[in-house]
């Protein structure tokens, strides 16, 4: 049985050791931890599964800023990393950590303008993602493009930067 909690709950030490274990322990040097950088994750749209009482499963969400060359200041929640324990993947736990992240962010209105870097197989089949806006963004690192994806309706297009919020540290 699968229990989804607020992943503010979990020791902070047990979340990274899953992402060493999901995503390899060099993850750190990634673009997505790049534009994310000083953040705190949003307590309302990060949650982890448990099933009995043993971590499965986490999703974090970030405030990050489109700053567009024209000036726009669009305030953005970057969606992820997704991480399930190895042993228990392809068994619909990182989807329905998807949905939980998504709906709450439907309740508090982040869903109107939602990023992420991921697999457009994935993210796009099943919960909507595209990069038909984001041609324009520059991000502080690599990205292949077709793995820069957003949704929602207030996604800014045209050209701009990707970045942490920083305004969300006051
Ligand atoms: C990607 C991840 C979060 C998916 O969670 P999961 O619990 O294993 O996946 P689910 O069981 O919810 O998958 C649902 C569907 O997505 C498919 N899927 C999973 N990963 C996929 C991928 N990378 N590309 C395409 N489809 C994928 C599954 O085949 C399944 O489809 P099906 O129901 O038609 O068989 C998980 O596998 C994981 O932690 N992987 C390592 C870390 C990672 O890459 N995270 C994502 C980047 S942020």
């Amino acid at each position: 049985m699968i229990s989804f909690v607020p992943l503010a709950t979990i020791d902070p030490p047990a979340v990274e050791q899953l992402l060493d274990r999901a995503f390899g322990a060099d993850r750190h040097g990634r673009t997505a931890y790049r534009i994310r950088e000083g953040m705190r994750p949003v307590d309302g749209l990060s949650f982890a599964a448990l099933e009995d009482d043993a971590l499965v499963g986490t999703i974090q969400c970030w405030p990050v800023r489109f700053a567009g060359a024209d000036g726009r200041d669009v305030a953005l929640a970057m969606v992820g990393p997704v991480a399930v324990e190895p042993a228990r993947q392809r068994d619909g736990i990182g989807r329905m950590l998807m949905e939980r992240a998504l709906a709450a962010a439907e309740s508090s209105g982040a869903a109107r303008a939602l990023m992420l870097i991921g697999d457009p197989e994935y993210y796009g089949r099943f919960f909507g993602f595209t990069a038909e806006r984001t041609a324009g963004w520059h991000v502080p690192g690599p990205v292949e493009r077709h793995r820069l994806l957003a949704r929602g309706d207030d996604v800014p297009a045209g050209e701009g930067t990707i970045g942490p919020r920083i305004a969300a540290l006051a």
